[in-house]
């Protein structure tokens, strides 16, 4: 079943050849296999690193006021405990601020690969800061681990989606997509687990816990080498033909990857007539403008959603809504994580990315207002509790259908070779950034508005749900160069792309905009 399906399709202003291999696009391979399997071990720590530092507050807080009467001989001033707990936190995502925009100077000058591998650097010097900070006798090693460690996330949080992205065939690029968010919510819940008081959570193995994030380190820069370099980034930035043709050989397993090699000529070509893309560019130029800002708002859709509001004060959260037990049930939402991202990446490529980030946004909306109406009622109604908890978990389970491993994998699909790490870094900087302000801000909102502090991002979702259904395309099946050929046709023809939702269509098969399409 190898026929060249060689179509001639009108698409956007061009006129231009595709082609597909009949049900070969979606082989995975062993080195396909290994290559994401390798890539994603810096989601995992990515996700640990934002579970990790939930459980053990109270046991390294005293740690810290151990290490205040060592050196000054009093105990610390509350105010200063809480001031250096909450920089120990929120340092993480100021790692992640300033390493995420250069997550495109990094990718095209190193390379996707050792960009991830000397990105691992990171990883080591700050696990081990936070590892021997107890040793130590000190807190600024531990805020200094966390802002290095944070940095190395912020890196990976741009350079898995990319390197996945480009190595995967059209027709799986969201199932393989949607593994960066699987291992960001595996790596949530080992840390959830191993955060427990008789596991790791103890106060004289509690540097462990936070030491213990080098060992997928070392486990990526072991396997890296065996991984090949993103062959469009080979062919398309640094023109090795011959070095592109191995890699795609080795991913797909064929021998013959002229079809592939086509398609990044197309988009080699294209590239060629542009000028470099700057991150300035991308907002001047109105080629990139509206992906840019579509690419922008999904990330903060899936930042202010509030997610990390439970991820960062689940327990405190459960504890208020009357929940025995909040740490058990702060594992439970660490489950329902991860389940619904199992959910997502088999429904991402039959429903597409458009249909499940609305469902997703839409339900996040509906249990936003459910748990304000629980949490208000819960003194006249003591079983509103329960109520409750499972809001939070429907809450949580609607996030990973969509707004969680959408945005991530969506960004590098908007855009084209040229533009796309200038792209990568902006978002992910978004990101990290609407990170920052729900971890820094939440708390201080939750104390002046009591209960209702979720309805703020029931309107901020109900926001990004009508913005989404007017302004996101669909990319499902779709090339890289095809998706962002429709931004280049007059006007922009956002509403003009393929909002399909035909779930028994077969995506191995590209779908094409209709004739009327553009
Ligand atoms: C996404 C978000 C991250 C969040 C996680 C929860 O990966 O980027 O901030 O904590 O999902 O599963």
């Amino acid at each position: 079943d190898n026929t060249i399906t060689n179509e001639d399709n009108s698409f956007g202003s061009q006129h231009k050849t595709s082609f597909v291999f009949k049900g070969e696009e979606n082989t995975v391979t062993g080195t396909l296999a290994l290559s994401v399997f390798t890539a994603v071990l810096g989601s995992l720590q990515f996700g640990y690193n934002i579970g990790v530092i939930n459980a053990p507050q109270k046991i390294i807080e005293q740690d810290y006021n151990e290490t205040w009467v060592h050196r000054y001989g009093e105990s610390i001033p509350t105010g200063t405990l809480t001031s250096l707990w909450s920089l120990s936190v929120a340092i993480f995502s100021i790692g992640g601020m300033l390493s995420s925009s250069c997550v495109g100077f990094a990718s095209e000058w190193l390379g996707r690969r050792k960009a991830m591998l000397i990105n691992n650097l990171f990883a080591f010097i700050g696990g081990s800061l936070m590892g021997m900070s107890k040793i130590c006798r000190s807190f600024e090693m531990m805020i200094l681990g966390r802002f290095i460690i944070g940095a190395y996330c912020g890196l990976a949080s741009g350079l898995t989606p990319m390197y996945v992205g480009e190595i995967a065939p059209t027709s799986l690029r969201g199932a393989l997509g949607t593994l960066h968010q699987l291992a960001i919510v595996t790596g949530i819940l080992i840390a959830q687990i191993l955060g427990l008081e008789a596991l790791l959570g103890s106060e004289e193995l509690w540097p462990v816990l936070m030491g213990v994030t080098v060992v997928p380190t070392v486990l990526q820069m072991a396997l890296l080498p065996f991984c090949p370099e993103s062959p469009r980034f080979l062919y398309i930035v640094r023109c090795q033909e011959h070095h592109a043709k191995s890699g795609l050989r080795r991913l797909t397993g064929r021998l013959e990857v002229g079809d592939m090699l086509a398609e990044m000529k197309e988009e080699k070509r294209r590239m060629d007539m542009e000028r470099k893309v700057s991150i300035l560019e991308l907002f001047r130029s109105p080629l990139y403008r509206q992906p840019i800002i579509i690419s922008i708002l999904l990330q903060l859709s899936q930042q202010l959603s509030g997610i990390n509001a439970i991820f960062y004060y689940s327990t405190s959260i459960f504890m208020k809504a009357g929940v025995q037990s909040p740490v058990y049930a702060t594992i439970g939402a660490g489950v329902v994580n991860c389940a619904f991202t199992v959910v997502s990446l088999f429904l991402v490529e039959r429903m597409g990315r458009r249909t499940l980030h609305m469902l997703g946004l839409g339900g996040m909306c509906i249990c936003a207002i459910i748990m304000t109406m629980a949490l208000a009622l819960l003194d006249s109604v003591p079983w509103m509790s329960y109520i409750s908890m499972l809001a939070i978990y429907a809450f949580v389970g609607f996030f990973e259908v969509g707004p969680g491993p959408i945005p991530w994998f969506f960004v590098a699909e908007l855009f084209s070779q040229g533009p796309r790490p200038a792209a990568m870094a902006v978002a992910g900087c978004s990101n990290w950034t609407a990170n920052f302000i729900v971890g820094m801000g939440f708390q201080y909102v939750a104390d002046l508005c009591g209960p209702y502090v979720f309805l703020i991002f029931a309107f901020l979702l109900l926001f990004f749900l009508i913005f989404t259904f007017f302004r996101v395309p669909e990319t499902r099946g779709k090339t890289f160069d095809q998706i962002a050929a429709n931004f280049q046709s007059p006007g922009g023809g956002m509403m003009d792309m393929d909002m399909d939702m035909d779930m028994d269509k077969p995506s191995t098969e590209l779908d094409y905009l209709g004739e009327e399409g553009l």
